[in-house]
């Protein structure tokens, strides 16, 4: 949510802060605007309105040479996207600040800002900060005092980055809530909202807490702590190269995305599996003791990550026989919850700060919870460094605004985490079955993807449809739900996913020729309740698409078109399954002509509450 890029150097940064933003779109890309102090001292701003190629293109005609800038990519929280709400903003011809996340008091803020005879040209919450910043220079004539001063009136989640064209040597950088790492280069240095944006220009990096101050220079970082204590913090190796960020030979990240799952899926598991088992330390070295005593689970996320929750209760009460809640993690925090003796806590997180999951994790670390766990794919984000133990999964970065590589690796994560917990409800025999099955696993995605070219064919189904709805049962209940949000996401079709007993309870009224009804089909304990509902769409005239395996017995027909998959273990069928639908919702959003990787209204990484 926002993308914060800031450097101070003796070369010109302007290409580099541009640079950087480009990586950090999947964090918003309403509007975007760079701030730089000219080699002439003075203040210099560009801001667009839409992507930041729309700014590269306006930086090429009005190209701002200096050494010391801050940039933006925007995701509106308030005021509409437009050039007058796009970031920097700025006090008179001094300050100008970047901002992620959200001031809750900057209403009355602004109010005091206005009586005392400020000007405001936004409707953003930021531009009070820009403005509480001059007021506060005025009085303290020390920058640095001045950030201090502001941070401590500033309620809410924000990351900051400020310049002042009357201190030009330093850039101040504020973490409360919102994720902001400092990068270390020769001589220079640098902020961003993630180390991607820094990709090629430095490995090094320092992840400020929350509460954090710091005080950037050429060649001196000072760092204070939320008490104003001096502080020295960690230096992190990152080990992200430019290939990760880039599309190689693919139209969209979220094509390449899916078709990275396989090696995605082996580098997890290779991470985690010991010869017959998993891994000892594959929940993290300390993890043991406490997974051995747990006897519940209670599990958070949101949105795609809560869809793999879901999954995961199926396989932790089923396989571990222990039993398991789930949660959204916006609900969690505002219900008086009751922890049962010996549970354990779970976060599942593809971005590691997601501001509800992170909420809830520090909330429930004041309760009575055995320990908490988090499923990540960020090793460096807050979720992990916030966690009593983590298991990272091996996804790599992932672009794409719609999750698919990180929810499978997820997946993968939570069935260790089952077959883990079920100590003394598998044996020895059983627990080398299972894992020999997850070897597979990767094999049954590459073949899964061979389907790509049939399932594109079947897109154009839905070129002018407006609803769909999808259905599953049991463990595939949550993979339809999964498979609705992905095409609603990056579609715009509404789509709604259902357990298909639950049909005729309401949603069958909506059923007619122009609903196509998609279910996820693998023969199991449940597949002749499901063709009964099945059979429930078909008697009023909707369009069924059904992925299924030979087994299944389920035949094309004129009202049913029937995807033929291969026939997996029903364990493993959640993850196998998934695939399709992503790629459904891919070649459905191509028809659309949406923008694939960002998606209206969304962002990859939701830092506000
Ligand atoms: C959908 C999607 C989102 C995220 C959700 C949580 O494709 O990606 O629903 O799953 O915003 O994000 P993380 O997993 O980063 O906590």
């Amino acid at each position: 949510m926002c993308g914060i890029v800031g450097a101070i150097s003796q070369r010109d940064v302007g290409k580099l802060l541009l640079e950087g933003l480009k990586r950090l779109e999947y964090r918003g890309y309403d509007s975007a605007g760079i701030s730089m102090i000219n080699h002439q001292g003075q203040l210099c701003r560009l801001r667009t309105q839409g992507r930041v190629a729309k700014l590269l293109e306006s930086f090429e005609k009005n190209p701002i040479a200096g050494t010391l800038g801050i940039s933006h990519t925007r995701w509106a929280t308030h005021g509409i996207p437009h050039e007058r709400n796009a970031h920097p903003h700025q006090s008179g011809d001094d300050i100008a600040v970047v901002h992620n996340g959200i001031v809750e008091n900057f209403e009355t803020l602004r109010d005091q800002l206005f009586q005392s005879g400020y000007i405001f040209h936004s409707e953003t919450d930021t531009e009070t900060i820009a403005h509480l910043m001059h007021c506060e220079f005025q009085k303290t004539d020390d920058f640095l005092k001045a950030a201090k001063n502001v941070a401590g009136q500033l309620k809410g989640a924000f990351a900051l980055g400020i310049i002042n064209v009357k201190d030009p040597d330093r850039l101040i950088a504020v973490r409360c809530g919102s994720p902001l790492v400092v990068g270390i280069g020769i001589e220079e240095n640098f902020l961003a909202s993630d180390p991607i944006a820094l990709v090629g220009v430095t490995q090094q990096f320092i992840f400020l807490e929350d509460g954090d101050i710091a005080d950037v220079k050429r060649d001196k970082i000072t760092i204070y702590d939320k008490h104003g204590k001096e502080i020295t913090r960690d230096i992190h190796i990152s080990e992200l190269t430019y290939d990760s960020a880039s599309l190689g030979e693919y139209r969209h990240f979220m094509l390449k995305e899916i078709f990275e799952q396989p090696e995605a899926l082996r580098t997890t598991l290779g991470c985690s599996l010991n010869e017959n088992d998993v891994s000892p330390d594959a929940f993290g070295v300390e993890s043991k003791a406490c997974l051995e005593k747990t006897s519940h689970v209670t599990i958070v996320a949101c949105g795609t990550s809560h869809h793999a929750a879901m999954i995961a209760r199926y396989w932790i009460e089923e396989l571990a026989h222990i039993p398991c809640q789930v949660e959204i993690a916006s609900e969690f925090r505002y219900r008086h919850v009751i922890v049962q003796p010996n549970t354990l806590f779970v976060t599942i997180s593809q971005s590691g700060e997601t501001a509800d999951t992170l909420a809830a994790l520090r909330l429930a670390k004041e309760m009575d919870y055995l320990g908490a766990l988090t499923i990540c794919n960020v090793p460096a984000s807050s979720l992990v460094r916030e966690s009593d133990f983590a298991f990272i999964t091996r996804a790599g970065v992932e672009v794409g605004v719609a999750s698919t590589k990180a929810f499978t690796t997820q997946l993968l994560g939570l069935l260790l985490l089952a077959v883990t917990l079920a100590r003394s409800t598998i044996d020895k025999k059983q627990r080398a079955k299972l894992i020999q099955l997850l070897r597979e696993l990767p094999d049954e995605i590459d073949e899964v993807l061979k389907l790509s070219e049939r399932i594109r064919e079947l897109a154009d189904l839905f070129a002018n449809k407006q609803h769909a709805l999808f259905l599953g049962r049991g463990l595939q209940y949550p993979v339809a739900l999964e498979g609705a949000l992905k095409l609603k996401e990056i579609s715009y079709i509404h789509a709604e996913g259902y357990p298909a007993g639950e049909l005729k309870h309401g949603p069958l009224a909506l059923v007619d020729k122009n609903m196509p009804v998609i279910a996820v089909a693998p023969s199991n304990d449940l597949l002749e309740k499901l063709k009964s509902n099945l059979q429930e769409v078909r008697a009023r005239g909707g369009q069924l698409i059904v992925f299924a395996d030979t087994q299944s017995g389920i035949k094309n027909g004129d009202d049913i078109i029937t995807i033929e998959m291969p026939k997996v273990d029903n364990l493993i069928a959640p993850i196998v399954y998934t695939v399709p639908l992503q790629l459904l919702s891919y070649y459905v959003a191509l028809i659309k002509g949406t923008d694939v990787d960002h998606p209206r209204n969304l962002a990859k990484s939701v830092t506000v509450e």
